[in-house]
């Protein structure tokens, strides 16, 4: 299996998995990092809509829990031609992906378009890390 069909068949199962009762939009996301571990995440709703996490948002926590801190490659996946990363979600995944990551944005069949992170997110917000 390639890395690329990796990371979408991990998505995928993680997209089964997604908490949207709400919406009934479910998403999964995967994310390889530099270190090679492949992590899963899905949105996780909640009845105060806002207090809802993103499948990203999820996929980065577990990336942070699992001792890893770089990116190397991100696929997200939805029921729709194209379910781009929220604002919100490029900076968290802006923290931990340079320039030149990749960002592929899949149906539930395959990879529909793909994005550096430049392209998503330019002139993200940065700050100097505290030694
Ligand atoms: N959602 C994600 O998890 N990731 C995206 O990239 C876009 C939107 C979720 C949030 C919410 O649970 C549902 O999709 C509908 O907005």
């Amino acid at each position: 299996m390639s890395p690329l069909t990796q990371l979408f068949e991990t998505a995928k199962s993680a997209r089964e998995r997604a908490y949207a009762p709400y919406s009934k939009f479910q998403v999964g996301a995967a994310i390889r990092t530099k270190g090679g571990k492949i992590i899963a995440g899905c949105n996780v709703e909640n009845a105060a809509f806002p207090e809802g996490v993103c499948a990203e948002g999820g996929a980065i926590s577990a990336m942070v829990l699992a001792g890893e801190t770089e990116i190397a490659e991100v696929l997200v996946i939805a029921d729709a031609e194209h379910c781009s990363p929220c604002g919100g979600c490029r900076q968290k995944i802006r923290e931990f992906a340079g320039d030149d990551v990749l960002v592929h944005i899949a149906d539930l069949n395959e990879v529909k378009k793909t994005y550096t992170m430049a392209d998503l997110l330019p002139a993200g917000f940065e700050l100097k890390k505290k030694v």
